[in-house]
């Protein structure tokens, strides 16, 4: 006899010998699913066979809100900072407008991190808006800290008037002062105001689910 999965998110019912690899309603990993029993079967038998009710509450909280923040949408940036002398960037998703006027944004840097370090001590960073061939850009600034290597070598980049590095292949570049920050436990929240940007090519950003599908 067939078997029946339960995703554990949204409640979809797979039939089935195994769970599927994605489910189709939410997109929770075959991980996410459990097998029904018979005795479920019954309670649920006059429910619709493609959505059941959602059964968040009584299974696994954590493993929803895991799911349901894998669904915000986010950019990708490299996000520079300088400070006496050393220059560094990262790859961060974590960056968002907070006010256009005055403009103001948000970003979210691990304390660990090296251009954590050169952001608290400068007050300054920049923002370098990636296309979406920046991939290797991602991966790049994204896999390995700036303590031990140095990510721009043979990079095409520019200077702002900051005095941060900006990426010449870039949708669009900006440069910021830091207002405020906010521990974050892991991270930092900086917040901070925009003094500088510039325009370097038409086209759409690349989105941390476009890296994803693309990696
Ligand atoms: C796609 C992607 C998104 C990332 N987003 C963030 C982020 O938002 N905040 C953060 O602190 N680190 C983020 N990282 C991790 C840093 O880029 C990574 O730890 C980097 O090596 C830190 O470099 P640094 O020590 O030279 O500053 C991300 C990495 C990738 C690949």
């Amino acid at each position: 006899m067939e078997k029946s999965w339960r995703c554990t998110v949204c409640g979809y019912i797979h039939t089935g010998e195994n769970p599927p690899e994605i489910c189709p309603i939410c997109g929770a990993d075959a991980s996410f699913f459990e097998l029904v029993t018979q005795d479920d079967k019954a309670s649920t038998s006059s429910e619709s066979k493609a959505v059941a009710k959602p059964v968040v509450a009584q299974t696994d909280e954590k493993a929803a809100i895991r799911q349901a923040l894998y669904r915000i949408s986010y950019g990708l940036y490299i996000i520079t900072a300088q400070s006496e002398g050393r220059d560094n960037g990262q790859c961060a998703n974590t960056c968002f407008q907070i006010t256009s006027d005055p403009a103001r944004l948000a970003i979210g840097i691990n304390k660990q991190n090296f251009t954590h370090e050169l952001i608290q001590k400068s007050g300054k960073f920049g923002v370098s808006v990636l296309n979406q061939t920046g991939q290797d850009y991602a991966r790049r600034f994204g896999y390995r800290s700036g303590r031990d290597v140095d990510k721009f070598e043979g990079l095409a980049v520019h200077r702002g008037e900051s005095g941060v590095i900006l990426l010449d292949d870039a949708l669009v570049t900006m440069q910021a002062t830091v207002l405020n920050q906010m521990d974050a436990g892991t991270h930092t929240l900086f917040l901070a105001d925009v003094t500088n940007g510039e325009i370097l090519q038409e086209g759409d950003p690349m989105t941390y689910a476009f890296f994803r599908a693309s990696k």
